[in-house]
């Protein structure tokens, strides 16, 4: 297991809180970056997704859930790949949709229910588990191995304010 993980928990109070985290992920959190979303149905993965995508130029409305699709693609400042693996069921299946191109690329990978392929994501990794705490309330809890300890440092600085 790998103990040097660095954590920090922010919470959202509402959407607008939300988008604040997001941009700031998307201003701290280097490119080449795959992120691993965990959280129950509804919790806000894809609409966390979504306000990343917008603080890089993407229209929101243009951010839609990739369940069906399973892999949407954004070409914003840092290139968007965004999979869903909750209709994913082998590994064969997952590997095929090109990951491990995703994986090399300048962008961010956002994988919703990454935890069911666990062992074929990059050893460099962003986890991100979103809890649902009120209606509107969303503790998001980052975890990123040793290459993320400086740019979660400057996440938690920014959103100093949200600090759970
Ligand atoms: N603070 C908040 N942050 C994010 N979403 C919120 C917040 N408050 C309310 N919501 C609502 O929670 C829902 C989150 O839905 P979303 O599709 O992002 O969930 P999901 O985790 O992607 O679910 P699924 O596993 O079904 O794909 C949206 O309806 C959104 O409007
Ligand atoms: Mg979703």
């Amino acid at each position: 297991m790998n103990t040097n993980l660095t954590t920090t928990t922010l919470r959202a109070c509402s959407e607008a809180d939300t988008d604040h985290i997001a941009a700031a992920f998307s201003q701290h959190i280097p490119g080449n970056t795959t992120v691993a979303l965990t959280g129950t149905l509804g919790a806000g993965k894809t609409r966390f997704v979504q306000g990343v995508a917008v603080a890089l130029g993407a229209r929101a409305e243009h951010v839609t859930s990739p369940t069906f699709v399973i892999c949407n693609q954004y070409p914003v400042k840092k290139h968007i790949y965004h999979l869903d693996a909750y209709r994913i069921t082998d590994e064969d299946e997952f590997f095929e949709l090109g990951v491990d191109e995703m994986f090399l690329s300048d962008g961010y990978v956002f994988i919703e229910w990454a935890e069911k392929f666990k062992q074929m994501l990059p050893r460099e990794l962003l986890s991100l588990t979103i809890n649902v705490v009120s209606q509107h309330g969303r503790d998001f809890h980052f975890r990123g191995t040793s290459r993320y300890q400086e740019s979660i440092v400057r996440l938690r600085s920014t959103c100093q304010d949200l600090l759970a």
